[in-house]
């Protein structure tokens, strides 16, 4: 087999897998906002994109008075890093006091906003047998 052929056998199938990945982008319809998990039966709140869970009332109450619920959709955290986040606003952009709602938001937050690296990532390999290269 000479050199061109094996250009076209590897050029070809690049090429339509691309074009398929590119179709589905662009043609997907698909109005569900995105969450941490992608999974469609996820369903979001109409008006602020915010995953549907316990205590979204609460969440709605105290974190979308000052700034956009994006800001809250696009952080991803564990709930200590939830809670740094809190009381950095606490301390700096004047949130108040959260009461007796703090641990029930923080409960949504780390739920429903966790790492992102734990939802999309795989689990780390245990045990790795390297062959000789
Ligand atoms: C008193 C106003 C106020 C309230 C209420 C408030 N925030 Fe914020 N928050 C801010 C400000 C100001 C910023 C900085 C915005 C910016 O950087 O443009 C911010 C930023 C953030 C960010 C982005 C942080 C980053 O590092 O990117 C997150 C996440 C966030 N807030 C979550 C929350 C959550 C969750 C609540 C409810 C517990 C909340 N906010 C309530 C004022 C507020």
């Amino acid at each position: 087999m000479n050199k061109i052929h094996k250009f076209y056998i590897l050029i070809i199938p690049a090429f339509l897998l691309i074009s398929m990945g590119l179709k589905q982008e662009n043609y997907q319809v698909n109005n569900s906002p995105k969450t941490a998990f992608s999974d469609s039966t996820i369903k979001s709140d109409e008006t602020t994109g915010l995953v549907v869970s316990e205590h979204l009332n609460l969440v709605i109450a105290h974190c979308t008075a000052c700034h956009s619920s994006k800001l809250i959709t696009q952080f991803h955290t564990d709930r200590n890093g939830w809670l740094e986040k809190i009381r950095w606003m606490q301390q700096k952009q004047k949130l108040w006091d959260l009461g007796e709602a703090e641990p029930k938001i923080l409960d949504y937050l780390s739920k429903n906003y966790p790492p992102v690296e734990k939802v999309n990532r795989r689990a780390n390999l245990k045990k790795i047998d390297w062959y000789k290269l």
